[in-house]
This record gives C-alpha cells, sequence and structure tokens, in this order.
C-alpha cells in the first residue's frame, strides 16, 4: 500500500463550514443526546494537540514525513473541533466558558499514564514508533466510524454533511498512519511492541479527555446498537489484522463490547430510552449501506 505525503500535504486544509445552511442548523436543532455525543467529539478533537506532544516523542519528530504530516493533522483535527463547537452554538448549545481548561485539567490519569510510556519508550528504541503508528490508525478508523454512524442517526442534514466532510479527513489520516505501521511493524520489535502496546493500554479514542468510558458506551448504545455498528468494528479488526503480527485482531469489537455491557448492567434503563428513541423517530442505523464508506474503497480512494 502507497501513501504520499506530498498529495496529503496538498490536499490538507480546514473542514469546510461556510457553505452550511446555519439557518436551517439553528432552526432544525439538535437533540440532548446528540449534544452530548457532539461534545464529547468536540473535546477530544481540540485536544489532539496533547497527544501531538505525544507522538512527537523519541525519533518520529526527526522523521520528515511524520512531521510533515503531524504539521497538517493538528491544524485538520483542531478545525474539526472548532467546527463542531461552531454547530454546538448555532444550536444554542455552546460550549461553556473555560471548557478547554477545565478539560484538560482533567484529562484522565490513563491519559498521563500514556504520555509517560508514550514519552519514555521511544527514548529507548526507535521501533517504538511502530506501536504509535497502530495506534493512530485504529483511533482514526474509530472516529471516522462515529462520524458515519451519526450522520446515519442525524435528522439535521447539515450536521450530517459536516460529519461526512470530517469523516473522509479520518479515512486520510487513517491512511497516512495505516502505511507508517505496516512499514514498521515487518520489524519483530516493532510487531510486539505495537501488538503489547495496543492490547495492554488501547481504549477507545477520546477517553479521559472528551469524557469516561460511560460516555464512551452512551455513544457506542446510540450509534453502534445494530448489525452495521458490529460490522464496523469487526472491519477495524480485520483492517488491523492485517498488519503484520496482528492477525487474529478482535480489539475494537472487544472493548467497545465489554464498555457497552458494563454501562447496560447498570444503566439498563438508558439502553432501553435510546432504543425506543430510535423507533420513535424512524431511525435504522442499518438503512443506507451506501453511507457506509466500506474501509477498503475509503482507503483506496484517499490514498
Ligand atoms: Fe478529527
Ligand atoms: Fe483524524
Amino acid at each position: 500500500m502507497s501513501f504520499s505525503i506530498e498529495r496529503f500535504v496538498n490536499l490538507s486544509k480546514a473542514v469546510e463550514t461556510s457553505d452550511l445552511d446555519w439557518d436551517y442548523v439553528a432552526r432544525v436543532g439538535i437533540s440532548d443526546d446528540e449534544a452530548r455525543v457532539l461534545r464529547y467529539m468536540a473535546d477530544t478533537e481540540s485536544h489532539t494537540i496533547i497527544y501531538l506532544r505525544d507522538l512527537l516523542a523519541g525519533h518520529t519528530a526527526r522523521d520528515p514525513e511524520i512531521s510533515a504530516f503531524m504539521s497538517c493533522w493538528v491544524y485538520e483535527e483542531f478545525n474539526h473541533g472548532r467546527a463542531i463547537d461552531r454547530f454546538l452554538a448555532a444550536c444554542g448549545r455552546p460550549p461553556s466558558d473555560g471548557q478547554y481548561t477545565r478539560v484538560t485539567e482533567s484529562a484522565s490519569w490513563t491519559e498521563s499514564l500514556e504520555a509517560f510510556f508514550t514519552l519514555s519508550l521511544p527514548l529507548l528504541t526507535p521501533h517504538f514508533a511502530a506501536a504509535h503508528m497502530a495506534w493512530g490508525a485504529i483511533d482514526e478508523m474509530m472516529a471516522a466510524m462515529a462520524y458515519m454512524q451519526l450522520a446515519q442517526y442525524t435528522r439535521n442534514k447539515e450536521l450530517a454533511k459536516l460529519l461526512l466532510r470530517m469523516a473522509k479527513d479520518e479515512r486520510r489520516h487513517q491512511a497516512f498512519y495505516y502505511h507508517q505501521a505496516e512499514r514498521r511493524m515487518r520489524h519483530p520489535l516493532g510487531q510486539i511492541l505495537a501488538r503489547l502496546g495496543l492490547d495492554n493500554l488501547w481504549s477507545p479514542v477520546g477517553i479521559g479527555v472528551g469524557g469516561d468510558e460511560d460516555d464512551l458506551a452512551f455513544i457506542a448504545w446510540m450509534l453502534l446498537d445494530s448489525q452495521r455498528g458490529r460490522d464496523e468494528l469487526r472491519h477495524n479488526d480485520r483492517m488491523m489484522g492485517r498488519l503484520p503480527g496482528m492477525s487474529g485482531c478482535s480489539l475494537t469489537f472487544r472493548r467497545v463490547d465489554s464498555l457497552m455491557r458494563s454501562f447496560q448492567s447498570r444503566f439498563p434503563g438508558e439502553v432501553d430510552r435510546l432504543r425506543a428513541q430510535r423507533r420513535e423517530l424512524g431511525i435504522n442505523l442499518d438503512a443506507d449501506p451506501a453511507l457506509s464508506l466500506g474501509m477498503d474503497a475509503q482507503l483506496s480512494q484517499t490514498l
């Protein structure tokens, strides 16, 4: 699989929002549940700079392709956060005063632990970059999937438009990380570090920044409680399983499924409410397979 960093850099820009129908956005609005999901997403996107700090550890900062990618990536992710914040504000749900600082300060201990490993271990071996790149690939897959599922869920057509634009960006990011991971995991030490890192430390993107495990499980019950949701998770795992040393990967399905089960055992009423609401609003998460931009097809389009 090839990836052109030149092409990526040339195509890089802030997600377009100026052409959205902002009167429609304000008139149609969004539900409280959608607002909760978008808040999680905006906070996660706005804090990409934290992940950038971790990713620039060790030798990765000296790799010209990685530096070029990261320079554009952090700008694009920051603008995803800005676009969602603008959307929420237009719906009468602006971020609260001091939201950014509060989220930064409350970033959980798992985030600090991840930061510790990602800042210190790369100094020991350059092969740790394989773990960083595989981690990035899986996070971008999850982000793209969440945006596409929310685009299917929402009744606000302008939100769906914005979400699909961001999903496309996430696929471009995924292509970079995946290509890097594939290359770096050809080395046995890269393989071992990537597999160990993901198996022991990975959790879905945003936990500890955008919210806690229950927030993530809530999002999963809202957006992935369908055949397509399960298929998308398994598809992520199949893609990861094609990386050297990752065969049989079931990471995303297992982690998300376990978070969902734990949530359901404690908040069965919430799960029932979300299901009843989808029935009431006629939302079918399996409805439009054309919207599900199958990962393989997307990768070939964006490389
Ligand atoms: Fe993003
Ligand atoms: Fe991304």
